[in-house]
């Protein structure tokens, strides 16, 4: 059985697109069975796996919406284990209304999410920034959630909304586990970034913050840019090998 597992939080642009594509990347690197899933209407997760064609595929609103079956619009990718359903084409609308009130009100995802898990995928989930009615959908049907937190000013200030989503969302999801916040884009050498994560460290308890922290780095961008992963593309770089160990302590885990 596999397990689905949640990338969110309440402000958007902390990493959780980089996040999950490497995530995923480096969980099906090391063998395991990986589907990434973008919810997120803005279609990022395309970009990353550089699926950046001039059309745009289907994927996820295209299944929801009944015009395409699940099968046809999973891709592959370089990596045998890992396997991507992209937003599909509700990234080229400027309205998503329709797409949120689709996933909020079909059973569709959770069937979808029910199918993928019996077929032994870890299913990471890419969501839009925010709480909204697809980021709670989304944590009905997962056991597993991260929340990305940037190394900036004022970055705990949303944190208490977000760990009450998580709790509100376990309520009537028992299953559902925070594994917990993972600090994103820290900058060594910079001091309000190292202060702002020594401050995190102080103010949360040990067991809702992972033990690792992802840096900034040049590379993470110019892997961004060039449509790959970060761990496929600078394995040796510093915010790889970071992801890879988060990776690696999260593995155990997701069962
Ligand atoms: N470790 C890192 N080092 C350098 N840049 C990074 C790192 N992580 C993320 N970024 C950059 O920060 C920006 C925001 O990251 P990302 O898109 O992953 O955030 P997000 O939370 O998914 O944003 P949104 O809320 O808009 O979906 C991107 O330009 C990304 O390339
Ligand atoms: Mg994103």
């Amino acid at each position: 059985m596999g397990a689905i597992l949640a990338v969110v939080s309440q402000k958007g642009g902390v990493g959780k697109t980089t996040t999950a594509i490497n995530l995923a990347s480096a969980l099906a690197r090391g063998g395991r069975k990986t589907l990434l899933v973008d919810v997120d209407p803005q279609g990022a997760v395309r970009h990353g796996v550089g699926l950046m064609g001039t059309e745009q595929p289907a994927g996820l609103s295209d299944v929801l919406a009944g015009t395409h079956e699940l099968q046809d619009v999973v891709l592959g990718t370089p990596l045998p284990w890992l396997r991507v359903l992209l937003a599909g084409s509700v990234s080229d609308d400027v309205e998503h209304s329709t797409y949120s009130r689709q996933v909020a009100e079909s059973p569709k995802l959770g069937e979808l999410f029910d199918r993928a898990r019996a077929r032994g995928y870890l299913v990471i989930v890419d969501t839009p920034p925010g709480l909204g009615a697809v980021t709670r959908r989304v944590l009905a049907h997962s056991q597993h959630v991260i929340v990305p937190l940037q190394c900036e000013p004022l970055a705990l200030q949303t944190t208490t909304q977000i760990l009450r989503a998580v709790r509100q969302a376990a309520a009537t999801n028992p299953a559902l586990v925070l594994d917990g916040i993972l600090l994103t884009m820290l900058e060594a050498g910079n001091a309000v970034s190292e202060r702002v994560a020594a401050y995190v460290r102080e103010q949360l308890p040990p067991e809702l913050l992972l033990d690792v922290a992802i840096p900034r780095t040049m590379s993470s961008i110019d892997a961004f840019a060039a449509g790959q992963p970060v761990v496929l593309h600078s394995p040796n770089d510093p915010a790889a090998l970071a992801y890879l160990r988060l990776a690696e302590l999260l593995e155990p885990r997701l069962r």
